[in-house]
């Protein structure tokens, strides 16, 4: 299936009460061996919905992340359930034409997690815009 315009068909699914399966165990046991421990490097999780990832990211594995999602109902509802003092960086932003803040630097050795939710890639635009947001990770990040 291809959206045409991610913010029109995401947002209202939000906004009615539609929420989606988050990590189970074993998908946050897979994540923490692939990934590995954060220790502050930073870690970009495209189409971070409610923030469930992103928090795991930020807080059990100790990634500085950033999270964008294109739909205003998804993050306020990430920013709801956000620990006031710390947590994740959320942006509003669609992936396919905008590039996020935290990728707009030169690339390093130390940042290594990108996270995609499968739902972002029914874009028709998605492997610039992937391209685009990947630069900050490593091959092995994603
Ligand atoms: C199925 S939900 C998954 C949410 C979350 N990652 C999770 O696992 O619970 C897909 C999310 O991707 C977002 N999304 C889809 N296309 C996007 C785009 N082009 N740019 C930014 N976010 C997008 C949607 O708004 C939605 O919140």
């Amino acid at each position: 299936m291809t959206i045409t315009n991610p913010a029109d068909y995401w947002g209202p699914l939000w906004a009615s009460g539609r929420r989606y399966r988050s990590l189970g165990p074993e998908e946050q046991q897979l994540t923490r061996r692939f990934l590995g421990a954060g220790r502050s490097r930073p870690a970009l999780d495209i189409g971070c919905g409610d923030g469930a990832v992103a928090r795991y990211l930020h807080a059990d594995l100790g990634y500085r992340t950033t999270a964008i999602d294109c739909s205003s109902a998804a993050l306020k509802i990430a920013q709801a359930e956000q620990d006031a003092n710390d947590g994740p960086v959320f942006q509003q932003l669609d992936i396919e034409t905008a590039t996020p803040a935290c990728s707009r630097t030169p690339a390093t050795p130390s940042s290594p997690a990108a996270w995609c939710s499968p739902s972002s890639r029914t874009s028709p635009r998605s492997s610039t815009a992937f391209d685009a947001s990947s630069r900050p990770a490593e091959p092995s990040g994603w």
